[in-house]
């Protein structure tokens, strides 16, 4: 066996189900999942009809380059939404589909990592625990940079050793950010780049919830955008990572892309004929479908920007919680521990909600989940809504 297996920590859903197991919530109370980011919005129709008028393709093997077509779509697409000059991205060696963001998060380490650097991958703390399995699989020393509330959420890269980032070889970016929806700006990008020239590192940047939003006006920017506006229009040492999942509502498709420095590329794309992970070609129609319409995304922001505002308008009488520039995301300071939070709110009021300690890891003394849980308003507006006054109520009997 893989010696690093022992090194994985068990999966925060995992750590949840033991957290609830034995309780016993009111019956009369319908049960609110608040807890999995997987958005409870349909998919829209024209995707699953572009999925179901090809599925006579079922009966060829995909390659692992992907159509030509989906790969021009997402070109058009990040020029578009990147605001990037079209010649800059090329199809051919810039843009690889990938089964969902989470294969090639963690692919992409096994790739790029040679464990006998005793290499150092750098990450966000609290994070999408896929950065640390990655990591550690690969025979990585993960360290965590601390996002806290005093740095706007963002993770404060000042504060990193020289002799980690001399080690660093990987710094995974999540922006906007999951659990705070913190957005890093043109500014904090270029930085990060600059750091990656000078400490020869890459940059894995998630970026799958770019696409949910607070301010129509305002959207958050990407990596590739940020590296082209200092003169880095081959996007050395950039990666992207972009989804379906949470832009169209469509976590099951299992589709996603990444995109950028196209000599990383070359060999990820090598790495990947032998993984084995080609997308069918159905779900490659579907997703040249969805990454050519905007209005279903638009009406998606909207339908989260509603949810926000009803649960804000209710929870804000009794925590000091504020809407996040980006993702479905809220993280909630809580008056107790936070897994003790979770385990009352289920057991007094039939809600599930995820402990921030979960998430996160103790990094420099702290640990940035502690006393925060973190709520996904996946569910219908008005589940959202009783949802929030369930919340209320429970937060209130803790004051009793
Ligand atoms: C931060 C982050 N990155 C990546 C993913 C993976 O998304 P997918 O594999 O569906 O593209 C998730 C899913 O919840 C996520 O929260």
């Amino acid at each position: 066996m893989n010696a690093n297996l022992k090194r994985l920590h068990p999966y925060p859903f995992e750590r949840l189900a033991q957290l609830k197991k034995g309780l016993v919530p009111p019956g009369d109370r319908q049960h609110i999942a608040l807890s999995i980011g997987e958005p409870g919005h349909a998919t829209p129709h024209f995707i699953q009809e572009a999925l179901l008028s090809h599925l006579h393709g079922l009966s060829r093997y995909p390659n692992t380059l992907g159509l030509h077509e989906l790969r021009q779509a997402i070109a058009a697409w990040l020029a578009r939404r990147f605001a990037l000059p079209a010649k800059n991205i090329d199809p051919e060696s810039q843009i690889l589909p990938v089964n969902g963001t989470r294969e090639a998060l963690f692919s992409f380490a096994q790739c790029v990592l040679d464990s006998g650097e005793k290499p150092v991958v750098i990450m966000p703390n609290p994070f999408y625990q896929i950065y640390e399995g990655a990591a550690l699989l690969a025979g990585a020393e993960p360290y965590y940079v601390n996002t806290l509330e005093e740095n706007g959420y963002l993770p404060d890269f000042d504060a990193v050793p020289e002799a980690i980032w001399r080690r660093c070889r990987l710094v995974y970016l999540c922006s906007p950010g999951n659990p705070t929806g913190a957005v890093l700006d043109q500014t904090g990008h270029q930085r990060l780049l600059e750091l990656a020239e000078r400490y020869q590192f890459l940059i894995a940047a998630d970026e799958c919830y770019s696409e949910i939003y607070a301010d129509e006006d305002n959207p958050p920017p990407g990596l590739l955008q940020s590296a082209h506006a200092m003169g880095n229009s081959a996007f050395r040492r950039c990666i992207v990572f972009h989804s379906l999942s949470k832009r169209s509502n469509a976590p099951g498709l299992r589709s996603g892309f990444v995109a950028g420095d196209a000599q990383v590329l070359r060999r990820y794309f090598q790495y990947r004929t032998y993984h084995g992970c080609a997308m069918p070609l159905p779900t490659q129609h579907a997703s040249s479908a969805a990454w050519q319409d905007e209005t279903h995304v638009r009406q998606n922001r909207q339908q989260y920007r509603e949810k926000f505002t009803a649960v804000l308008d209710i929870l804000d009488t009794v925590c000091s919680v504020s809407r996040p520039p980006a993702s479905f995301y809220l993280w909630l300071k809580t008056p107790i521990a936070d897994s003790e939070f979770a385990r009352r709110l289920f057991a007094q009021e039939n809600i599930t909600v995820l402990p921030g300690s979960f998430l996160s890891r103790t990094s420099n003394g702290i640990d940035p989940g502690r006393h925060h849980v973190r709520i996904a308003l996946v569910a219908p507006l008005q589940e959202c809504r009783e949802a929030a006054n369930r919340i209320r109520n429970f937060i209130n009997s803790l004051q009793d």
